[in-house]
């Protein structure tokens, strides 16, 4: 093995969690889950992936009824945690996923503003909003202009105290039946402009009540969330907790410009029991602030001192948005090097690769014997194989 990727190939042990190497396959939501329930081609998809150190599933739906709505490919048939179906079906993939080696975590998921009413399990019920708005209409670049005018721009109203409380128990249910279904540890979906995320920002959360106010105030309700999940599973398996400064409302917004606010976000999650931070960002190798090299991820391993994992355009050349735009992008090795050393350097724990494994399940085996690796291909999105 080249010993400048030595580093990835190392072990990891946290809580339960025993890893053969740093490499995490990130949460990539796939759309092959009709009734929200797993097949056999979803088992096989990850039991594929499963020399790959930690596998991160697509976001899951947590029980409630308003979690997920959406269509197209990253929308449509996304799997939920709840319910004998995919309860089972979860359950064979997990089995498929340990016979073949493989370690597995379910990234729980509540769409909050972002779900699209009238689609989803319960096309029925409202969209839940911690404050009844979408928020800024004008800089996002990631939604239709359809979807901008149905959804995005519907007034609603904030949510109830009641509200917020169904929404916390549901993550805790379904993270204790992925437990007893044999996962071996749970990921939450804080990022991306999703419900947790929208408690977390000011851009969707002008509460005034227990739930909202300044940085600190904001976390309330992912330090509720993070503390039911964790009364749930009990002290032994892993809480792994993704955050991210974009969001899909605002690729540019920041949760924290200085390391001081972002200590402010991250105490209060840190202190109610998660382990992992994965810090999701669209190029590893970006600072986060001046006067520093380290990451996100390496942020908030430095200011919380838990475990903290990277992501964002390893064994690629673009970033997840930027290669949407060129129609895809060539493998870069050069750059594995490089997240291995940071690695080796303790800035961060784990390596999130995303795009680059969910193109060429092979991808941690031809990291590992030195092989060239496949450029990738966007119409990857569309199959499951
Ligand atoms: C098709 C696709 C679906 C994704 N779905 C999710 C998701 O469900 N949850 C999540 O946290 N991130 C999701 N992401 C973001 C990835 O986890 C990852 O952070 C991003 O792709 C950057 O990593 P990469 O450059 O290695 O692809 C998705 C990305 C892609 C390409």
């Amino acid at each position: 093995m080249d010993e400048r990727i030595a580093p990835l190939f190392s072990p990891f042990a946290l809580r339960s969690l025993r890893l053969a190497n740093r490499i995490v396959m990130a949460p990539m939501t796939r759309g092959f889950s009709p009734n929200g329930t797993p097949g056999a081609d979803v088992a096989a998809y990850y039991a594929r992936r499963a020399d790959t150190g930690l596998i991160i599933t697509e976001g899951v739906g947590v029980d409630h009824p308003a979690a997920l709505g959406g269509s197209g490919v990253d929308g449509d048939n996304a799997p939920h945690m709840y319910g004998k179906a995919a309860l089972e079906g979860w359950r064979a993939v997990v089995d498929a996923v340990h016979a073949a080696g493989g370690v597995i975590l379910p990234q729980l998921w509540h769409q909050g503003v972002m779900r699209e009413m009238g689609t989803g399990p319960h096309p029925e019920v409202e969209s839940v909003r911690p404050s009844g708005i979408w928020g800024p209409l004008d800089r996002t670049a990631m939604v239709s202009p359809h979807y901008m005018e149905t959804v995005a721009g519907e007034p609603g109203r904030p949510m109830s105290d009641s509200e917020v409380a169904d929404v916390i128990a549901s993550f805790a249910r379904s993270a204790r039946w992925a437990m007893e279904i044999g996962f071996d540890g749970i990921a939450i979906h804080g990022a991306h402009g999703y419900m947790i995320d929208n408690f977390l920002w000011e851009g969707t959360n002008r509460r005034t009540d227990r739930w909202g106010g300044d940085h600190r105030a904001r976390t309330a309700f992912a330090a509720e969330l993070v503390r039911a999940v964790r009364r749930e599973i009990g002290p032994e398996p892993v809480v792994n907790f993704r955050f991210s400064q974009w969001k899909q409302q605002d690729v540019r917004a920041r949760l924290a410009e200085t390391p001081q606010q972002l200590a402010e976000v991250l105490g209060p999650i840190a202190d109610a029991g998660v382990d992992i931070f994965d810090g999701s960002q669209r190029y590893f190798d970006r600072p986060e602030y001046d006067g520093s090299p380290l990451n996100l991820a390496g942020w908030a391993k430095k200011l919380t001192g838990k475990a903290a994992q990277t992501v964002g355009g390893v064994g690629l050349n673009s970033g997840v948005y930027d290669s949407k735009k060129t129609g895809g992008s060539d493998a870069a090795v050069e750059n594995v090097h490089k997240v291995a050393e940071r690695l080796a350097r303790g800035e961060f724990d784990l390596v999130g690769v995303g795009r680059a494994i969910m193109h060429d399940p092979e991808w941690t085996r031809r990291i590992r014997e030195g092989d060239e690796l496949l450029p990738f291909d966007e119409g990857s999105r569309l199959v499951l194989t």
